[in-house]
């Protein structure tokens, strides 16, 4: 029997009222509703509306290196594999038996030739196909189909140097149009540091832990909210940085002293917090009581240069990848998602990078630093942590719930830049949220993909028209 002779797969919750969540975000005014970070109800249609449509990073290539390997991720609230078939096709299957929704896979990570449901047995091969059915011959053999019941795979995957991402929407526009010019910004995380491509991969593991705050939080405060730098005195006092052993200050190297910050935002909602250097600069010394990692970073930083020429002076910070992917593009260097549980629950997992050829010194300074940073132990994680908790908990009353958020920092001051595409502040500014949120609203509104990727928004439209010019 065919699967689709069953008329009613789910039946929807009633629409809501058309402009209900656009209501909820005033851009021009730069006010925010409080509503949209702890309703129940507007975390419901987020999983629905954003979830089922966006483009989702789901795991690295580097973590399913051999045919059969796998790694447990997850899509919205719902659990995915990310696997390498046995000929080298890499997959993302939804976590779920096609007979009664047993998970089929209970490991966070490992390698299989099959996946076997435990409660009933039915095993699938690691391409998706419904393989063993206990007893097929004697109750199932004259009805069931099993080419009908594989794996529930997603509408589209794509493989960017060496990031797997994933949308359950066969209409949603390719990846790189997605990302659109979020790529130069994406590319300084997942370059080598020597400005080779893609030359990255996941190295110590990928950290999980789940915090008291709504998923957008955290998405919002890597858009780049420098604002908040004070929250972080106490780590920059005592120097956490990777070059900490030689007495230097800060929770970074600083390497982007002298540069012009600048905080952009992209029609499809992402935004970044990205820095050009006044000029191509000679490699600053950084780890003198380290020789060889001293070399390492300096042949790097020089190999990027003859490279990349001009374009080397771009150095990265963080970036959101609408709705819910961050980086950190150099130090730390990682991928964050913050995976929805509930309106005031997250779960973030934090993969760190590392350069394909990085030595051991390296890799070892860098873990340390890593641990010292960020995950749940991190003591700069833990600054903003606390924040967030606390924010969340505070917001959430119903008379805290009246009054909404002020977005309104450098209202109006962004534009059009000399040497980078997107709309671009050059002083610390809240524009990146404030499209971020705008695109939110869009999607909750179930708007098509033009809305979604921006193409009629006037910010974007004007810059467009400068251009032409
Ligand atoms: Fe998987 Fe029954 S739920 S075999
Ligand atoms: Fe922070």
């Amino acid at each position: 029997m065919k699967c689709e002779s069953v008329k009613i797969h789910r039946v929807e919750a009633a629409p809501a009222e058309p402009g209900r969540y656009r209501n909820c975000v005033d851009r021009d005014a730069g006010v925010i509703s409080r509503e949209i970070f702890s309703d129940a109800s507007i975390f419901q249609a987020e999983l629905e509306r954003i979830y089922t449509r966006a483009w989702l990073f789901v795991g690295h290539e580097s973590q399913i290196k051999n045919p059969g390997d796998f790694f447990t991720s997850r899509m919205g609230n719902e659990s995915v594999i990310l696997c390498r078939d046995q000929k080298e096709g890499i997959h993302v299957f939804l976590n779920t038996c096609r007979h009664r929704g047993m998970k089929v896979c209970q490991y966070d990570e490992g390698n299989t030739r099959q996946f076997t449901c435990p409660y009933h047995a039915w095993s699938y091969t690691t391409e998706g196909k419904l393989h063993g059915v206990p007893m097929y011959g004697t109750l199932y053999e004259e009805h069931l189909d099993k080419d009908q019941w594989s794996l529930i795979e997603v509408a589209q995957l794509h493989n960017y140097k060496g990031t797997i991402w994933a949308t359950w929407d066969k209409d949603a526009p390719p990846f790189l149009e997605y990302i659109g010019d979020a790529k130069e910004h994406l590319d300084l995380a997942l370059d080598g540091l020597d400005g080779a491509p893609g030359e990255t991969e996941v190295f110590v593991g990928v950290q999980k832990w789940i915090i008291p705050a709504n998923w957008k939080v955290g998405a919002e405060n890597f858009l780049g909210d420098t604002y908040h730098n004070p929250s972080h005195r106490s780590v920059d006092d005592i120097g956490i940085g990777p070059s900490a052993q030689a007495g230097r200050k800060g929770r970074r190297d600083d390497e982007l002293s002298g540069a012009q910050h600048v905080w952009v935002n992209f029609p499809a909602g992402h935004g970044a917090h990205s820095a050009i250097q006044p000029k191509m600069l000679p490699y600053a010394e950084a780890y003198q009581d380290n020789p060889q990692v001293e070399q390492y970073f300096r042949r790097c930083y020089e190999q990027r240069q003859e490279r990349q020429g001009e374009k080397s002076r771009l150095l990265p910070f963080v970036c959101t990848i609408f709705p819910n992917t961050s980086f950190n593009g150099r130090q730390p260097r990682s991928i964050t998602v913050f995976h929805p549980h509930g309106a005031m629950h997250t779960e973030m997992w934090r993969w760190y990078l590392i350069d394909k050829g990085a030595p051991p010194e390296v890799r070892d300074l860098m873990r340390h630093f890593y641990m010292r940073y960020q995950g749940p132990a991190g003591m700069t994680e833990q600054d903003d942590i606390e924040n967030w908790q606390m924010a969340t908990e505070s917001s959430a009353g119903p008379i805290a719930r009246r009054y909404p958020y002020n977005y309104q920092q450098s209202l109006g001051r962004a534009g059009k830049h000399e040497t980078l595409a997107g709309n671009v502040s050059t002083q610390i500014s809240e524009e990146n949220p404030r499209t971020f949120y705008t695109r939110w609203a869009d999607y909750l509104e179930g708007d098509d993909w033009d809305r979604l990727m921006g193409r009629d928004d006037p910010i974007f439209k004007n810059l467009a028209g400068v251009d032409d010019e």
